[in-house]
């Protein structure tokens, strides 16, 4: 079993480089088999849940070649099966792009309904109520959604929740509809912007991402392209957290600034130096952090992805903060494994009630979840003594060479397997 080893207490200094979106990549990834010409992906990271997803796709036929870590041709034209298997969906939630995907390439598709996971009960109603309007009969049967069409029309939808996805699986649906189809109250986190953006890179004619109401006027066809991810908001955010949580000084490169504003706007409020450039920002903490509250809210609002880094920052701050999560109801499941490095954090419902200590120190811990696992990696790096992680295979889900990056900036972690390991770490780690 793979763990993460960190001697802690070492600011982080230095500069480092953040990959394309994983939340951006996955629907692209399924948005690309709509159209029997090659698609061209650049900045894809390389994690495992685009992976993942890379090979469902060749699993229902489509041909898939990667030119080189980072850029993939995908052709969708040998594409034989609209049947995901379980093995994909059981590994990553959002395989259910293939829903919409599929309904918009041949007018039916048949994917596993994902159950509930880490965070949350993550119900698909709101992708399912899109897809009836426009014309699907979707039937839950036997642990699947089976999903056909005989004619996609244009449609007026309002979503009772904002939701990423079902914003992203109607409006790939809907492209390839006939007519215009409005989806109101969408979702409108860059990755959603960058997925229309690529739609429309490949003939679709979609207007309003990044707005309350998307409208997608249906195209006959769709077409090859070549596109570059948007870069990854969350990745960024989350080297800004460890840079305050370890009172570094770390500069966060491509990525656009306006879509961190949420994170950064924080960590002035709590007395972090930002500086600001083209496609980077530097964050620097010179002293002890202070007390905030954080609510979570829907772009462009603090994000959830970003609930569990911002917690650990706070648990070292002075003063007594409060986290309110109001998008799912169990992404506090972290809180315990703080406690064991003596963080002071009660859960009250959907409310943290976090009082800063001065000092964290090193436990045998497990990340819980993939944001919750990042959060764990900053607390090791910001307390006394070697903390050990288990469970990093939630971490590898969405960030690409975490621990190689963090040791760029100065950090000692290591992947390890055995307990020979471990000792050899302690032993050389600076
Ligand atoms: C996406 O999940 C992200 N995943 C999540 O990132 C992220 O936390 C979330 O958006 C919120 O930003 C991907 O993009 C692959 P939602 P998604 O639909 O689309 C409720 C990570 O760590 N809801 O926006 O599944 C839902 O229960 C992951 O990278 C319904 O009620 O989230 C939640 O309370 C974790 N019915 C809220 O809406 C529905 O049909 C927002 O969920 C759909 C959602």
């Amino acid at each position: 079993m793979k763990q993460y080893i960190i001697k802690g207490g070492i600011p982080l200094v230095g500069e480092v480089d953040i990959a394309g979106a994983k939340n951006a990549a996955l629907p692209i990834i399924s948005a690309a088999i709509m159209t029997d010409e090659t698609v061209t992906l650049e900045n894809l990271p390389d994690v495992n849940d685009t992976n993942v997803l890379l090979e469902a796709i060749r699993n229902i036929g489509a041909q898939v070649d990667r030119v080189d870590r980072h850029t993939v041709r995908i052709n969708g034209s040998t594409i034989c099966d609209c049947a995901v298997g379980y093995e994909c969906i059981k590994k990553i939630r959002a395989s259910y792009y293939l829903i919409g995907a599929l309904l918009g390439k041949c007018s039916k598709a048949e994917v596993p309904l994902p159950g509930g996971c880490n965070i949350g009960s993550r119900p698909i109603d709101q992708h399912l109520k899109g897809f009836r309007a426009i014309g699907a009969n979707v039937d839950i049967k036997y642990g699947k959604v089976i999903a056909n069409c005989s004619h996609m029309h244009g449609a007026h939808i309002f979503l009772d929740t904002v939701s990423v996805g079902a914003t992203i699986n109607i409006m790939m649906a809907a492209c390839r509809s006939e007519g215009l189809t409005t989806i109101e109250n969408v979702a409108k986190e860059p990755h959603v912007v960058d997925v229309a953006n690529f739609l429309n890179s490949m003939g679709a004619n979609i207007k309003g991402a990044g707005t309350d109401v998307i409208r997608i006027r249906g195209v006959e066809k769709l077409h090859g392209c070549t596109y570059s991810i948007v870069p990854d908001m969350i990745e960024a955010g989350t080297y800004m957290m460890a840079a305050a949580a370890t009172r570094g000084d770390v500069v966060v490169r491509n990525v656009i600034p306006r879509h961190l504003e949420a994170i950064t706007a924080k960590l002035m409020e709590i007395g972090c130096e930002i500086e600001e450039g083209d496609d980077s920002l530097r964050v620097v903490a010179k002293r002890r952090l202070r007390r905030t509250h954080v609510k979570t809210q829907p772009y462009p609002g603090y994000p959830t992805d970003m609930q569990p880094q911002i917690a650990v920052l706070l648990s070292l701050s002075e003063g007594t903060s409060v986290v309110t999560e109001s998008i799912f109801e169990n992404r506090f499941k972290y809180v315990d494994e703080m406690t064991r490095m003596g963080a002071q954090i009660k859960v009250e419902g959907n409310t943290a009630i976090i009082d800063g200590v001065e000092g964290l120190t090193a436990a045998r811990i497990s990340a819980p979840d993939l944001r919750a696992g990042a959060a764990m990696v900053i607390a090791g790096m910001a307390a006394e003594g070697f903390t050990i992680i288990d469970d990093i295979e939630y971490i590898k889900r969405g960030y690409e060479d975490l621990d190689k990056k963090l040791r760029i900036l100065g950090a000692e972690i290591e992947e390890v397997e055995t307990e020979r390991e471990i000792q050899k770490f302690k032993l050389t780690a600076g």
